[in-house]
């Protein structure tokens, strides 16, 4: 070893002795770091044909640097990464691999480069494939509760308050709500995309270098739009993860309000729901049991992922600029939230794509609760010109009498009706079922099948 007495061989130049175990095992970050063998790669790639070009190291080390890379990228792809914690992290165990394979010349791939402004960029590099392929799955997402919606753009259930039956909506029109949520979900994740793409290489250690490098040259070689501008912010800079981390939480968020849903009605008591065999599990003492697990573990998770963004932001809390080791805290809650949010989503798709929908129970269900007590008190606004407020108070009246005689407000005689309000006809049965209520709200945006029909064909020429 060059450093001597057992100290590390990559800075161990300025060391008498060898770190302590504990020391080892508290710095070193290659368990979880090497997930970005893959992006350190590629990164070391653009840096070292970026130096071969501006002649800051000659073409023939260049070459050996580049044919040593790409032998490395495919050993780990092979799984053979020799892992040692003395070597820390996945950068220093790419470049002593190197070093064994090429000889001295891996020693040049390090000039003008530092490990900070190499992390930077390896992490960012790995958060945007992230955001690439969440992308992907929310435009899955979509595409399944669309197809359900389609399905149901006139199945009628309750729309509820409170988790108190309001108003009677189209099942379509419920999914097509989620759909929106995907979709301000990947505008969150494109937004963060669009501030995340900026390179750190260059940076070096936290004030830039001496050498003539080409920073525009490495930024575009690795898909960047342009380099980082202040080398110090580059290097320090972990805002794309937190974003990532803001809109991974929120989007689970969405998940688990869709979760929660799929649970009560997949109760027995609601019975609105079956999940397919492939969704559901049993019980090891109870054989009547179908439980939505995969539901409950998507609630759950939701406060894994949130819990992810509050570690970054207090590891991230106080920092002085530039690096600081804290920062190597920065990948696990990523990875962990990342992984955790696929795993979400394709349980999500799957489950939406394929329950059954039981329109009975929904429909029944519907015209409990006098569902259809506003479009009686828009009744009465509409064709007797009454003030709200006044057609609010006779149809509550109105509410409370079919209370009294245990019926639901379709069933009321029309003398009934009449002695809460002398002007009532038998016209105003026609709006108390609830398909013609759902039928009747056709304001835009509203739940009536034929502007849900609207919203469905718009999404489909989106996600086309
Ligand atoms: N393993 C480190 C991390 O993930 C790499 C950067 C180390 N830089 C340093 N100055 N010690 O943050």
């Amino acid at each position: 070893m060059s450093g001597g007495n057992g100290s590390n061989k990559l800075w161990g130049g300025r060391f008498g002795g060898a770190p302590s175990e504990i020391m080892e095992h508290i710095n070193a970050s290659i368990d979880f770091d090497r997930r970005l063998y893959t992006q350190d790669i590629a990164a070391s790639q653009a840096h070292c044909a970026m130096l071969v070009e501006t002649g800051i190291i000659s073409s023939a080390d260049g070459a050996a640097i580049e044919k040593g890379l790409a032998q490395i990228l495919s050993e780990i792809d092979a799984g053979e990464l020799n892992v040692d914690p003395k070597l820390e992290d996945i950068h220093m165990h790419v470049e002593s691999r190197l070093t064994e394979i090429i000889g001295e010349a891996a020693g040049r791939l390090h000039t003008a480069r530092s490990r900070n402004d190499q992390v930077a960029t390896d992490f960012k590099l790995w958060v945007r494939d992230a955001i690439d392929g969440i992308d992907r799955a929310l435009a899955d997402f979509q595409r399944a509760l669309l197809a359900q919606a389609d399905q149901h753009a006139e199945t009628v259930l309750p729309g509820f308050t409170h988790l108190q039956v309001a108003q009677p909506v189209t099942l379509g029109h419920h999914l097509l709500a989620f759909v929106e949520m995907a979709g301000r979900d990947r505008g969150r994740f494109a937004d963060a995309r669009t501030r995340l793409n900026e390179s750190p290489l260059g940076a070096a250690a936290l004030a830039g270098t001496s050498f003539p490098i080409d920073r525009q040259a490495t930024a575009k070689a690795l898909g960047f739009e342009r380099p980082a501008a202040n080398s110090l912010d580059a290097v320090s800079d972990r805002d794309f993860a937190i974003e990532f981390l803001a809109a991974a939480a929120l989007c689970a968020t969405h998940l688990s309000r869709l979760a929660e849903e799929l649970v009560v009605w997949s109760s027995a008591q609601f019975g609105f729901v079956s999940m397919s065999d492939g969704f559901s599990t049993g019980s090891s003492i109870m054989p009547q049991k179908r439980n939505p697990d995969a539901a409950e573990l998507i609630r759950a998770k939701t406060g894994r992922i949130a819990g992810a963004l509050n570690t970054l932001l207090m590891v991230m809390k106080g920092l002085p600029l530039a690096y600081s080791k804290d920062m190597q805290e920065d990948k696990e809650p990523v990875f962990d939230a990342a992984d955790s949010l696929g795993l979400c989503l394709a349980a999500m798709t799957g489950m939406v794509r394929d329950m059954t929908v039981n329109t009975e129970a929904m429909l029944a269900s519907a015209a409990t609760g006098f569902s259809t007590a506003t479009d009686l008190a828009d009744w009465l606004v509409q064709n007797l010109d009454m003030p709200f407020r006044q057609a609010h108070h006779v149809t509550g009246a109105l509410v409370k009498l079919a209370e009294d005689k245990g019926c639901d407000l379709p069933d009321l005689l029309l003398e009934d009706m009449q002695s809460a309000e002398p002007g009532i006809t038998a016209q105003v049965f026609d709006v108390l079922t609830v398909e013609r209520s759902v039928a009747s709200r056709t304001s835009e945006g509203g739940t009536a099948p034929a502007r849900v029909r609207e919203a469905i064909n718009k999404w489909k020429e989106r996600l086309a």
